[in-house]
């Protein structure tokens, strides 16, 4: 059984004891709970398994909705990545990370105007058109700016991905991309095509999130790839680059399969081959937009347990100091996740079944149900949470108002914050008192 815990972690009979060199206890007591921990070399090594399972060849983007923190965007620079972002405030980020403005691939279905100007007076890398709309304002921007935008057509490829409903993303009813089976697509190629100041510099798609199997992703390649035939046939041009968005899964529990991202690579740029040579195509650069593969192992959520409650006959509860504030994924597409206990090393326990529940007033705020934990778990025992990098901080909230946690980036016995914890002024910060 391998835990989903990152490379730094030491777990000792069932117990998570130390991560990155650090003792828990004292990231505990230091920057308290919940917290937010991440391996920097788990974080790392990912960052440079996928460029160097992709080769000089393709362009690997840390899709920065996974984790938005200025430090995370730092390590991603260093480490030769790109960056997608699809908002002003993950573009932010990116530029108080000094990330080259060449490097960022700018996403989202809905951009502002604002946000569009922002990547065109930046000179962000691409901007992702994903509406016939967003088509006319960007237009009419690099008109105004006098810049050549390099552009790509976010296509809705029809594909179905196996995965959960929220994070499917390729179907004909998704709200993203511009559909290839209702004819979108082709118009907003065409007219780029034609456009001064707009520069096709290739096609799209984003199928999906947490996919196990490589199926979907083949099925974008080849459609992609049939496309670009097409693009060729109409207008006589080969476009250079195919983005292929993220969506390689991770393991969450001891039970789930972990993907390799050296076989998603090399499955992928294979697929890529073949598809080409059979369609007579010119083989595109490939881009790739990993955002959960790089963050999401290389995190762990630590809580301190604040309240337990025996049921008799019925259940036993962990109550944390966190919960669905922290991480939301429980509770919005019933993830699963790894818990287990923190702290001092110590013998093996007897262990029996508890509810991890947070403390915000919501039935569903569970972390996990029916956890084998040791019998004698007490109040202000340590709990860890394995594989929580991504997806939980950045869909953190205040709900319940309660603080959102720090988070610390550990690596050879050093514990370094990354983000500091809110206090309850930052909650009422924006408040106006009548
Ligand atoms: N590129 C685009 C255009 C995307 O929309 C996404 C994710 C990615 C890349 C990165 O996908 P990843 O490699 O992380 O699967 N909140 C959900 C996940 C939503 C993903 C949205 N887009 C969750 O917690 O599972």
């Amino acid at each position: 059984m391998t835990r989903p815990f990152p490379r730094g972690a030491v777990i000792d009979n069932g117990r998570l004891t130390g991560i990155g060199g650090v003792d828990v206890r004292s990231l505990a007591s230091e920057f308290g709970t919940p917290l937010y921990v991440v391996d920097e070399a788990e974080l790392v090594g990912r960052m440079r398994e996928y460029r160097g399972a992709f080769g000089e060849g393709a362009t690997v983007a840390y899709a920065s909705k996974a984790l938005c923190v200025t430090g995370v965007l730092q390590l991603a620079a260093a480490e030769g990545l790109s960056v997608d972002v699809a908002s002003r405030g993950e573009l932010y980020t990116a530029q108080r990370a000094s990330f080259p403005m060449e490097r960022v691939i700018f996403h989202g279905n809905n951009k502002a105007p604002a946000e569009l100007r922002d990547a065109v007076d930046l000179g962000v890398g691409r901007v992702v058109v994903d509406s016939l709309t967003e088509l006319e304002r960007l237009t009419s921007l690099a008109r105004d700016a006098g810049r050549e935008v390099d552009v790509l057509v976010r296509i809705t490829p029809g594909v179905n991905a196996d995965t959960h409903t929220h994070i499917a993303t390729g179907h004909d009813e998704a709200k993203f991309g511009l559909s290839l089976a209702a004819g979108l697509a082709h118009t907003a190629i065409d007219q780029v095509l034609k456009t001064d100041g707009l520069r096709l510099a290739g096609l799209h798609s984003h199928v999906g999130s947490q996919l196990l199997t490589s199926a979907a992703f083949e099925a974008v390649v080849r459609t992609l790839i049939v496309l670009l035939g097409d693009i060729h046939r109409r207008h006589g041009v080969w476009l250079e680059e195919l983005n292929v968005g993220g969506g390689l899964a991770i393991a969450y529990t001891p039970y789930d399969p972990e993907p390799s991202i050296t076989q998603y690579a090399a499955a992928l740029l294979d697929s890529v081959d073949q598809e080409a040579k059979a369609n007579g195509v010119p083989a595109p650069r490939i881009t790739v937009e990993p955002g959960r593969s790089i963050a999401g192992p290389a995190g762990i959520t630590l809580y301190t347990v604040g309240t337990v409650k025996d049921v008799p006959g019925v259940v036993s509860f962990a109550a944390v100091d966190g919960g669905m504030s922290d991480n939301v994924r429980p509770s919005l597409y019933g993830a699963r996740y790894e818990v287990v206990p923190a702290g001092a090393p110590s013998p093996p326990r007897d262990a029996r079944p508890f509810d991890v529940v947070g403390k915000h007033c919501e039935s569903g705020d569970v972390i996990a149900a029916g956890v084998w934990l040791p019998a004698d778990l007490r109040e202000g025992d340590l709990l860890a949470v394995a594989a929580t990098g991504a997806y939980g901080y950045s869909m953190a909230s205040n709900y319940n108002r309660l603080a959102r946690p720090a988070m610390v980036l550990v690596g050879d016995g050093h514990a370094r914050l990354l983000v500091t914890r809110e206090t309850t002024e930052d909650l009422v910060a924006h408040d106006v008192v009548l």
